[in-house]
C-alpha cells in the first residue's frame, strides 16, 4: 500500500498559508490534514468551512477534514461543498454511526472514521467493511505538538491484522505525535497515511517533510 504524509495545517503559519501548501506540494506532498476543533469535543477552537474554501481555491491536493466536532453529522454537507475529498468522523461523537458514514459516502466524499487513544477497535466493527479510512489517534486529540502514546502502536498493528481480513484496502492513518522518532514505529506497525504537524511546520518546512517521507518511502 502506498504511504502517505498528511501534514497537518494546524501548526502552519496562517499569514502565509498558500505559501506553505505551495511548497509541500513541490516537495511531493499530496494530502493535507485540516483539523476542525469545535471547543466542544474538544477543548479548542481551530477553523472551519471558510478556510477550507479559500485552501480549495489555491490547491489541488487531496483535502483531509478530521471532524473534532460534536454531532458532525449537521456539517458533513458543508466541509464538502467547501472542498472535503475525506471526511473523518469520531465514533465517539456520532449518535448514529452508520447513518454519518452513509451520509459522507452519500456527498461523494470518502469516510473515515477517528477513534480516540481509550476508544476500542471493537467500536468499529460493524462499520469497518464500508470505510475508506480509520484515524487512530496516537494521543488525545485538541492540541498539536503531544507525545505519542505508546499502548497505540499495538492497536495499529490490530486493526492492521482485522482489516487485511474484512476490508484490505482501508487505509490506516494515525494522528498525534508523529515525527522522526515515531516514524517507523506506526509503519512497521501498518499504518500507510500519517498525520505531522509541529515535525513538519516547526522549523524548515520542506525539509522536514523530505526527511520524514524518504523513511516512509523504504516501506513502500
Ligand atoms: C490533534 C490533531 C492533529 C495535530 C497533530 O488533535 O488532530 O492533527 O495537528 O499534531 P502533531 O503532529 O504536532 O502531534
Ligand atoms: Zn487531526
Amino acid at each position: 500500500m502506498k504511504r502517505i504524509l498528511s501534514p497537518s495545517v494546524l501548526s502552519a503559519d496562517f499569514a502565509i498559508l498558500g505559501e506553505q501548501l505551495a511548497l509541500l506540494k513541490k516537495c511531493g506532498v499530496t494530502n493535507i490534514h485540516y483539523d476542525v476543533m469545535d471547543g466542544m469535543y474538544v477543548p479548542s477552537i481551530s477553523f472551519g468551512m471558510p478556510v477550507l474554501k479559500s485552501i480549495r481555491q489555491c490547491t489541488d491536493l487531496v483535502l483531509d477534514v478530521h471532524m473534532m466536532v460534536v454531532d458532525p453529522d449537521r456539517y458533513v454537507e458543508d466541509f464538502r461543498k467547501s472542498g472535503a475529498d475525506i471526511i473523518t468522523v469520531h465514533a465517539e461523537a456520532c449518535t448514529h454511526l452508520d447513518r454519518v458514514v452513509n451520509h459522507i459516502k452519500e456527498t461523494g466524499a470518502k469516510a473515515a472514521v477517528a477513534l480516540n487513544p481509550a476508544t476500542p477497535l471493537s467500536a468499529l466493527e460493524y462499520v469497518l467493511p464500508e470505510l475508506d479510512m480509520v484515524l487512530l489517534m496516537t494521543v488525545n486529540p485538541g492540541f498539536g505538538g503531544q507525545k505519542y502514546i505508546p499502548y497505540c502502536t499495538d492497536k495499529i498493528r490490530t486493526l492492521r491484522k482485522i482489516a487485511d481480513q474484512v476490508n484490505p484496502g482501508l487505509s490506516i492513518q494515525v494522528d498525534g505525535g508523529i515525527n522522526p522518532a515515531t516514524v517507523r514505529t506506526v509503519l512497521e506497525a501498518g499504518a500507510d497515511n500519517l498525520v505531522a504537524g509541529s515535525a513538519v511546520f516547526n522549523g524548515d518546512l520542506a525539509a522536514n517533510a523530505e526527511a520524514l517521507m524518504n523513511v516512509m518511502k523504504e516501506y513502500h
